[in-house]
This record gives structure tokens, sequence and C-alpha cells, in this order.
């Protein structure tokens, strides 16, 4: 273990996720649906950025934004880097400063709107979270947010002891962590046939299937650092708290949505308990939340009834996939709650002839207007939530997103020929990500490049490279079997996907 690494796994690369909660503009809506002044964002920086796949992408579609991001991973920071340069991305700066530094790291910015950190809390010492309060304290601006996420209590508390078996057989020998995570899988399943704390936990035999479905490089930063701990709410609200910062809400929007997460009985237990952090606490309780992703603002300004109308109303929304496509369920701790025709029928029909604000869904359909305020902002923040509607960007400014845009998705396309990483791209219209797997961004890489076959060419591409197109979890053999199924998926993407790409802004 390398000794930089203060006990994190860092033998191995981490993925390269997008994380939508890390969205600007999905972090205001966040903080708007909670019924708080979204503060306006100029800098932003994220702590543990991983590949740095978010901030690249988010850099790329709101180059009005200055991003500092920092990894302590030199592989991960040169890998986001070289996207950046390939992308010609001029607004993100990538450190591979430790938490514990960054704050005297030279030529970052005095003050920050937003800091993020995702997927690090959990994962670190006390010593590191210490050092990234301090850090909030020092660079969080008056009316700067925070967004945060990490594994919660008591969700975890019944697989904290699956984990600790884990890594104990883990560390019974040294060499490189990935096959060492296969054995303590194995002796993990073994153990699940013979000890009683399976048999009392049954929720941990499903568990343990679904992890060893999981890749092994995601595993390894999940579960196998030598720091992991879940917290109970009130734990971090408190070490917020140090740094000035109040709870704002989740910045998971359907997590804000009482009536798809909790019963009559369970809303009213609830609000029979007036502080807000404890009723948040009970919350988890009642809905067994294993992971939390949260926003605390440092002096949150609460809307008024007349100024949160108004801030919906210049909200601008996009559909993410077709229309027809987009199911008429969402799913909350509750599990799946229809959503009524007569309200988001309407609402998504609006949306299925390209981005409009709210203002303008109002005054184009009288059955949107007669909705009324409570129920229209329920229903705009359900479909945000959801992520198949996204809050947009201004329009004013498209030109010049698009243009940065459209080198970075050419960047991100470039790679999809050797590699499956990056399975998302950038939105001028929404200034976040759109998901764009591997197949869709070779056909709109040859789209690009006018290539009058692009079956032929995707086909060569995967042969020079001994790849195999997947069909039903088997690699298919024959070339006319794979012609065919190409042949199938640039129909279903160009009659699908390409419409509604074309519409964000991507194709
Ligand atoms: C679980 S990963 C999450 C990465 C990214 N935020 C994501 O969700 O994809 C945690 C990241 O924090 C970085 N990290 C851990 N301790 C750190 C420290 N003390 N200073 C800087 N980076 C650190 C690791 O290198 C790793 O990339």
């Amino acid at each position: 273990m390398a000794d930089w690494s203060s006990g994190y796994v860092s033998e191995i690369d981490y993925t390269h996720g997008y994380y939508s909660e890390l969205c600007p503009g999905r972090a205001q809506t966040a903080v708007l649906t909670a019924g708080y002044k979204a503060p306006a964002l100029t800098r932003i920086c994220e702590l543990g950025c991983g590949q740095g796949f978010s901030s690249n992408l988010h850099a790329a579609a709101n180059p009005g934004i200055e991003f500092h991001a920092t990894d302590f991973n030199p592989g991960q920071i040169a890998n986001a880097r070289a996207l950046a340069a390939d992308a010609g991305t001029h607004n993100v700066t990538f450190y591979d400063t430790a938490f514990a530094d960054f704050a005297e790291e030279p030529g970052l910015p005095d003050q920050f709107d937003v800091i993020a950190l995702h997927g690090i809390y959990s994962w670190i010492s006390p010593e590191n979270r210490q050092a990234i309060i301090d850090f909030i304290a020092e660079k969080l601006a008056i009316g700067g947010l925070v967004y945060i996420s990490y594994n919660a209590l008591p969700g975890w508390a019944a697989a904290m002891p699956l984990r600790r078996l884990m890594v104990d057989h883990a560390a019974r020998s040294n060499g490189p962590i990935l096959p060492r995570i296969g054995e303590a899988l194995d002796f993990a399943d073994k153990m699940a046939g013979q000890a009683k704390y399976f048999t009392a936990n049954p929720v941990l035999k499903e568990r343990l299937e679904k992890l060893k479905g999981q890749s092994r490089h995601y595993l390894a930063h999940e579960y196998f650092n030598r720091d992991w701990t879940p917290f109970y709410f009130a734990d971090v609200a408190a070490d917020m708290a140090e740094a000035k910062l109040s709870f704002v809400g989740s910045a998971h929007i359907v997590d804000q949505i009482d009536a798809i997460n909790l019963t009559k009985d369970q809303q009213a237990l609830l609000s029979a308990e007036p502080d807000r952090i404890r009723r948040e606490g009970l919350k988890d309780f009642i809905i067994n939340q294993q992971f939390r992703r949260d926003v605390y603002i440092k002096g949150p300004q609460k809307h008024d009834l007349l100024s949160v109308r108004d801030a919906w109303s210049a909200t601008r929304f996009a559909l993410s996939i077709g229309r027809d496509d987009v199911p008429m369920k969402v799913t909350g701790a509750l599990g799946e709650a229809d959503l009524q025709p007569d309200v988001y029928t309407p609402l998504l029909d609006a949306l299925a002839n390209g981005p409009a604000s709210v203002d303008q869904m109002m005054r184009a359909d009288k059955k949107i207007a007669d909705l009324g305020w409570p129920r229209l902002m329920q229903a705009m923040a359900i479909l945000s939530g959801s992520g198949n509607v996204h809050p947009c960007l201004p329009a004013n400014g498209e030109a010049d997103r698009a243009a940065r845009t459209r080198a970075f998705n050419a960047a991100v396309c470039a790679r999809a020929k050797t590699s499956t990483s990056l399975n998302y791209l950038a939105s001028p219209v929404t200034g976040g990500g759109i998901p764009v797997d591997r197949f869709g961004q070779l056909f709109l890489g040859c789209r690009q490049a006018d290539e009058p076959d692009p079956v032929a060419s995707v086909w060569s591409l995967l042969k020079l490279q001994n790849q195999r197109v997947v069909k039903d979890g088997k690699p298919l053999q024959s070339e006319a079997e794979t012609v065919t199924e190409l042949k199938q998926r640039l129909a279903e993407f160009e009659e699908n996907r390409l419409p509604v790409l074309m519409k964000l802004g991507i194709a």
C-alpha cells in the first residue's frame, strides 16, 4: 500500500461513475424542492473526485462555473486531466492533493459556492473527516452549499458484521486485493451456510448474492478500506454544524417527498417530533435508510410563498427519454406508486415538445395551470427526482455551452472505441449528464464523422480488438448474427434515443 493513501485502497483505480447529485442545476432544484433559495454558482469544489468524470462533464456543460477537484490518487487525476485536455475544458483544475493539505493549495479560490463530496465521508479516518470540516469552515462562502453522501444507520446495521467478516478474511494474506476479495466472498458464502448470524438476518444472503455480481473494483473501494464508518444522520449534522452549516434536504429529490416514502401513520409519528434533526433521524429508522445524500447550507434562506412559485415558474425542464417511455410510476420507500394521469399526462405531453419552463407549460395548457401550486411543485419534484425529467439551464448561453459539450462528447465517444467505462454524455441544455451507452456513443461518433455504414464501422472496430457483442448475457459468435444485432441496435438508437439526444443538444 502506498504511504500517501492513509489506509485507503489505492492499488486499484476507482470506477468512472457519473453522479447526477453533483450536477449544479440538480443541486439547485433539490434546494428549491426543500423550500430554500439556491445560491448562484460560480465556483465549485469536489473533494475526492475519483476519476473526475462528473467534474469534467459538469465543467464542459457549465462554462460559466469554475471547477476545482482533488483526489490524492495520482493515476486517477492523470486520467481526469487527460480527458479535460482532450475536450479542451479549461474551467476545471484537478489536483492530487490530500484533504488535509488542500486549503493551502496555491491558486485555489478563497471561497466556493459549492463543496461536494460523494462517497467519501464513510471511507476515511476521523482525522480526514476533521480535515474536511476544517476545509469547509474555511472555504465555503456564506450562503454556499455542501453536498455530502455517506453510508447511513440504521440501514447498514445488520450488514456491518458481514463486511467485517470479509475484511478480516482478506487481511489473512498479502498480495493484490482483487483475488483476496474473491476469496473473502467465497468464505462469506461458506459461513452463510453455517452461521446463525445469517439465519438471524435473512436479508444478508440476498445481499451477499448481490455483492458477488458487483465489480471487484467497486467492492474494493466500498467495502475493503481500512476506514469504513456508517453514520447516524444526527452525528453528521453535528459535524456540519461545526462549520456553521444547516441541513436543507436530500439531494436525492424523491427522498424529500413524504407521500411516496411514508404512510399517513408514519407521517403522524414524525410530525409529533418538533426538532428537524431528530425528525430526519427518526425518518431514517422508519425507512431503514442505508445511504444518505444530503445538502447543507451555510446560512440557508427560506423562500416565501411567492418567491418559491417564481423560482419554480422560471425553471426549465426537459425529458431525458422518449415521452412514451416514461413510466407512469415512481419508486419511494413505500414501493412503487402510480403517477396520477390527470396531473402527469399534461406535464409530460408539454415536455414531449422539448424543454419548457413551468411558466411556459402553465400558459400553454389550462390543465397545468389549474393543477394549483402545491400539486404542480410536488409533481415537478417527483418527475425530476425520478431521473427522466431534468432541470435545465436558462436558454441564454446555450450555443456557447453547446460548443463546449460537443468537444467533451467527442472526447468521450472517442474513448468508447476502446473502452466501456464512460456511460454519460454532457447536455448543454441541462448542464448535466445523460446516459448513453457504448454503442450509442459509437453510433454518434460515426454520425459526427459522416460514416456511411456505422454498423460495418463499429463491427470492424470490435473485430480489431477481438471483442464480441453480448446479447442476453452471451457473446455472439458469428459475423452474420453480430451484424444483424448491430443493425437492430442502430435502428433502435435512431428511432428512440437520437430524437431525445437532439432535443438535449447532444446529437
Ligand atoms: C469511494 S471513492 C469515491 C470517488 C468519487 N467521489 C465517486 O463517487 O466516484 C473515494 C475517493 O476518495 C479519494 N481519497 C480518499 N482519501 C483521500 C484523502 N485523504 N485525500 C484526497 N483524496 C482521498 C480516493 O482516492 C477515492 O478516489
